[in-house]
């Protein structure tokens, strides 16, 4: 079921989103080789503590930690962990936060130190592609314009687009219909309406576009172990456009 946020509603979870978006500033002055992406996770929590939200990721569905990190051949869903991020490494951390009761969720890839051309090229293609999804995001279009428009770049780029994980609608819950696809059909899916609040979540790899989850249960690799990124709003459809309420 779709639910309709309120003008009320959305400004709500745009102090979400401006929150998170203020930590994800952070969180790139302090990314550089030597960091963990625990001692990331441990700074995330302690700011959103501080200003009054919670990490909404850590006990959902089991997942153990308040961040994603997910590490050069890692798609998504990454645990944080004692290793020091090193010099060429891109990783990109995910979070979503709730402040009085209401969410938001955005991910961004960061490069640590000096990282190769075909890493700087996917994460520019990434984050490129993820602003063409959002400009299809307007009243009277439809989900598979937004999908269309994130694959036929990227696959242009010569980058392939991850399937098993989606965009999705978002207000209370974390995850609330419609499904947001990054590859699809224009003219097809649910029409949107203003109200919707979505999240728009290109994973695109620089090898095949498949998918294998490692022993933990919830970290997702590249197949082949070619290099994956992730860009991530959450978006409101409103009758001025789309509102990006995560923007940085
Ligand atoms: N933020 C992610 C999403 O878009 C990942 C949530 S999975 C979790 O849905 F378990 F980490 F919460
Ligand atoms: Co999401």
């Amino acid at each position: 079921m779709i639910t309709y946020k309120s003008k009320r509603d959305i400004e709500q979870m745009h102090k979400a989103g401006q929150l998170l978006a203020n930590c994800h500033k952070e969180i790139k002055k302090i990314i550089k080789p030597g960091i963990s992406t625990l001692e990331i996770d441990a700074f995330v929590e302690r700011f959103l503590k501080e200003h009054g939200a919670t990490p909404e990721q850590k006990g959902y569905q089991g997942y153990p930690f308040a961040t994603c990190a997910s590490v050069n051949d890692v798609i998504c869903h990454g645990f944080p962990n004692k290793k020091k991020l090193k010099s060429g490494d891109i990783v990109t951390i995910d979070m979503v936060v709730k402040l009085n009761g209401w969410l938001a969720d955005s991910a961004w890839s960061y490069t640590v130190g000096e990282v190769s051309e075909k890493a700087r090229h996917l994460m520019e293609a990434t984050e490129k592609s993820l602003y063409l999804g959002i400009e299809k995001a307007v009243i009277g279009n439809r989900i598979g314009d937004i999908s269309h428009a994130i694959q036929q770049y990227a696959e242009g780029e010569g980058l392939s687009v991850v399937r098993e994980f989606i965009g999705h609608g978002i207000g209370r819950v974390m995850h609330e219909d419609p499904q947001v696809p990054h590859a699809g059909t224009k003219g097809t899916g649910p029409l949107l309406k203003e109200g919707m609040v979505l999240t728009i979540e290109p994973m695109l790899n620089t090898g095949k576009r498949y998918v294998k989850i490692d022993n933990d249960g919830w970290t997702a690799r590249t197949f082949d172990g070619s290099l994956s990124t992730q860009y991530e709003h959450t978006i409101a459809i409103t009758k001025e456009g789309p509102l990006v309420l995560t923007a940085q």
